[in-house]
């Protein structure tokens, strides 16, 4: 099975390399963020608690993240494997999600991390506050969300590579030449 974890702060492409990655290896699509979303839109509890966290920029707690994880996990329908987008972002999440793929013989096959320098986040994210009004996308909300990344996630940097799964992957450039980039690395496996 092909588990893909796609790392990256916010703006650095994960989910628009995810739709890449997804048709060329067949691989299930997990987006926390998509989830919570979905939630906030059906104005279900969890969606009401979610948007109080992610409209200041900070994490959902562990807890909730690790059981809609496992839900999600649960309902998939048979592929190759999953690419895991926005989970884990935290060391708890990444024990858990070790934890639920054990119990199904599997694990993670490769952390990608996609590298942005800062100011190039910030132009996209503003860029498309402007375009679809996505709340989080305001530049008070992005600056708190980038540090809460580089203070509560990027950890998880040192934790895959210990695992011996991290893949640095420069994430500036066209989205044909970085996805090249992961296509070379993920066949490397
Ligand atoms: P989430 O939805 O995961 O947001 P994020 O990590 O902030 O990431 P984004 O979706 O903003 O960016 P992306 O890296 O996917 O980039 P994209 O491809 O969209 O999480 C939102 C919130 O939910 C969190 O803040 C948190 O509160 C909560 N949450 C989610 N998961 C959680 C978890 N596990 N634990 C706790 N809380 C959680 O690209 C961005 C833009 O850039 C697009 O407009 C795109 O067109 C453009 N772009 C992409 N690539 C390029 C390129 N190469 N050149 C130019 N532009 C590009």
């Amino acid at each position: 099975m092909l588990n893909i974890v796609i790392f990256g702060a916010p703006g650095s492409g994960k989910g628009t390399q995810s739709e890449f990655i997804i048709k060329k290896f067949g691989v299930n699509h997990i987006s926390t963020g998509d989830v919570l979303r979905a939630e906030i839109k059906n104005n279900t509890e969890l969606g009401k608690t979610a948007k109080g966290y992610i409209d200041q920029g900070q994490l959902v707690p562990d807890s909730l993240i690790i059981d809609i994880l496992a839900s999600v996990l649960d309902n998939l329908k048979e592929s190759k494997g999953v690419i895991f987008d926005g989970f884990p972002r935290t060391i708890p999440q990444a024990e858990a999600l070790k934890v639920m793929l054990n119990e199904r013989g599997q694990d993670v096959s490769i952390m990608l991390d996609l590298d942005v320098p800062e100011e190039e986040l910030i132009t996209r994210l503003i860029k498309r506050g402007q375009e679809c009004g996505r709340a989080d996308d305001n530049m008070e909300t992005i600056k708190k969300r980038l540090v809460v990344y580089n203070t509560q996630t990027s950890p998880l940097k040192d934790y895959y590579k210990k695992e011996g799964k991290y893949q640095y992957i420069k994430g500036l450039g066209t989205l044909e030449s970085i996805f090249g980039d992961i296509v070379t690395a993920v066949e490397k496996l």
